[in-house]
């Protein structure tokens, strides 16, 4: 029998000799030993770590240290077997159940692990819908419960299944000493589900890994296309990279522009065959110096280590996929650039792609009754016809079709549909949809933040990963920016910025009083107008109201980021919030009834 955890050593001495005599390596990867040593300890623990950051061996390592048998949850059902032979590989006895196997081999696994023949025991999620599977599992002496991709616990995760809400009853009735749920995916929400549904009393909760040091971090704001395709042919002296955009006309379009300037660039998005798309990414593979220019749709499965930029032409609509897009940048080591084109512009259009994605109630049933109109049987009838006789975008209508599809109401087919229960109560989820869509905003509202940060764009990504944030190893705050902009585009800004008169110095004392009612006022307009608060006002022109107190039109629009538009729109609310602050009689009467999206 293996030892028990009470005469184990724990210390990093101990724990580095265990994984160099069972795996063969020769130190923990960054979080591993922190984790190993939870478990080990007895604790309930929640492993956050980026993909290929090594959380197998988080579970594999207590496993083969501890009394009883490992129990690993998975839903890759796929990847099994070939966890499972490699550990065999290892002489490590492992099994796997799942639908793959027919029911004789089933039983016969089954009674192994009931005779504690295996350390670790791999199921799918799907078993435990079995009782005499869960009846089997509770005669073993567990040593651990672990729970592997535990995002799939959480609505909020990319990847839920319904088989998972089951894990926190399952942990129940097995009572396992010790449970490890392990994910790569780090937002709060998710965080805080996995510990809700898995019940985890007083969670030991591990963050690490998410720190590339050789990776260059930067935003460059642009003011228009033609400045995001001059960086990005500076970006292409690296060597080779990738462009992510985010629509396939995009794709298109500047694949053609970079030729036009005598960058041959790949082009890759999910609307081609999957024979040109094997040759494109053939063609990437070849070349150390290939560029290609894609959809999110390219990077599964493309294992190139010497990528040596990743450009985003606009902004992506959640820092997940920014990181781990980004993140293919530099897997050999050495130095690669992850570079953010940011106009604000992009940033509308990825709120109307999430808007258009989930469609009104209100439009949904005007959908519906048009629809039902129509009576049952099979239609043929457009999504453009639906849409302009129902007033909505195209766009619109295809998504919600989308929503009346999985409801069950209609059937579709690529040239008809079938309207199933003409005039039935919807049964479309609406607030589902609703949260899902707010909750989309809120990662796009995250993204941009991250855009607008002014502080090191390293400590900003591993926070939002909850990873700490160490030294910086180079971003465009800390280090500067790779490309400084260039006389030329200089000019044209100082061209644009003129008209303001005499700039006020970013510099000196303020009224920290003022300041922070200016906040208070931006945070009330910022929310009544859905909008993330920087759009409004960002703290260095609020600082510099702060400090040069205007009190007239002229006075504001001195300050810099303050224009004519501004003044327009904020500019009594301004002036009316510093005379207050500032202890004069000016009062302001609700005057932020702004207009409320959706
Ligand atoms: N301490 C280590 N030293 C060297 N190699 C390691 C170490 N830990 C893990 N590895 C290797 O790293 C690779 C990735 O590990 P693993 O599959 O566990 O990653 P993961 O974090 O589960 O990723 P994913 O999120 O994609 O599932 C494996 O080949 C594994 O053998
Ligand atoms: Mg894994
Ligand atoms: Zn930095």
């Amino acid at each position: 029998m293996v030892e028990g955890p009470a005469t184990m050593d724990l210390t990093s001495d101990g724990l580095r000799a265990a994984l160099r005599q069972h795996f063969g390596f020769d130190g923990f990867r960054p979080g591993q030993e922190a984790v190993v040593r939870s478990v080990l300890e007895g604790r309930s623990t929640v492993a956050v770590m980026p993909t290929g950051a090594g959380k197998s061996l988080c579970y594999q390592l207590p496993a083969l240290l501890l009394r009883g048998t490992t129990l690993v949850v998975s839903p890759l059902v796929a990847l099994m077997k070939d966890q499972v032979d490699s550990l065999q590989a290892r002489g490590i006895p492992a099994t796997f159940i799942n639908s793959s196997i027919d029911d004789a081999e089933k039983a016969r696994r089954l009674d192994g692990v009931r005779r504690g023949a295996f350390k670790l025991v791999y199921v799918a999620p799907e078993r435990f819908r079995s009782n005499a599977f869960l009846d089997a599992i509770r005669e073993v002496e567990l040593g651990l419960y672990a729970v592997d991709e535990a995002h799939c616990i959480s609505q909020w995760g990319h990847d839920f299944r319904p088989d998972y809400t089951r894990l926190g009853q399952v942990r129940w009735v097995l009572r396992p000493p010790r449970t490890l749920a392990l994910t790569a995916t780090a937002t709060p929400e998710v965080r805080d589900d996995i510990v809700r549904v898995l019940r985890l009393k007083d969670p030991q909760v591990s963050v690490a890994g998410f720190d590339r040091p050789n990776l260059f971090f930067e935003v460059a704001q642009v003011a228009n296309e033609h400045e995001k395709l001059v960086r990005i042919a500076r970006a292409c002296r690296d060597g080779g990279g990738v462009v992510y955009c985010a629509t396939r006309r995009d794709v298109e379009k500047v694949a053609g522009l970079l030729d036009d300037r005598g960058i041959r660039a790949l082009a890759y998005h999910a609307g081609m065959t999957d024979e040109e798309r094997h040759r494109v990414q053939d063609a990437f593979m070849e070349r150390d110096d290939a560029v290609v220019v894609a959809t999110n749709a390219f990077g599964m499965g493309v294992d190139k280590p010497t990528i040596r930029f990743v450009a985003h032409f606009a902004i992506p609509k959640a820092m997940e996929a920014y990181y781990q897009e980004a993140g293919r940048a530099g897997r050999d080591g050495k130095p690669g650039r992850a570079l953010l084109l940011f106009n604000h512009a992009d940033v509308r259009l990825q709120e109307r792609m999430i808007e258009g994605n989930h469609p009104s109630p209100r439009l949904v049933a005007d959908l519906w009754e048009r629809l039902s109109r129509l009576g049952g049987g099979e239609q043929r009838v457009g999504e453009r016809e639906l849409a302009s006789s129902i007033g909505a975008s195209p766009i619109e209508v295809g998504s919600a079709l989308k929503h009346l599809e999985r409801a069950g109401h209609v059937l579709r087919t690529p040239r008809s549909l079938v309207v199933q229960d003409p005039g039935a109560e919807l049964r479309v989820d609406f607030e589902g949809m609703s949260m899902r869509r707010e909750r989309e905003l809120a990662m796009l509202r995250r993204m941009t933040n991250y855009a607008y940060h002014q502080g090191c764009r390293r400590a900003y990504l591993l926070a939002y990963f909850g990873d700490r944030p160490g030294t910086c190893s180079g971003c465009d705050v800390c280090s500067g920016p790779k490309d400084p902009p260039s006389q030329e585009e200089l000019l044209q800004r100082r061209v644009r910025r003129r008209g303001a008169t005499a700039p006020v110095v970013d510099e000196g004392p303020y009224d920290g009083a003022v300041f922070e009612a200016l906040r208070e006022m931006r945070t009330t307009l910022a929310r009544a107008e859905g909008v993330p608060p920087y759009v409004i006002f960002s703290d260095r022109t609020l600082r510099a109201f702060a400090r040069s107190l205007p009190e007239t039109e002229a006075s504001f629009l001195a300050v810099p980021g303050a224009g004519p538009a501004k003044w327009e729109r904020y500019g009594p609310h301004v002036l009316a919030t510093i005379a207050q602050a500032r202890g004069g009689a000016a009062r302001v009467a609700e005057p932020w009834s702004g207009r409320r999206r959706g």
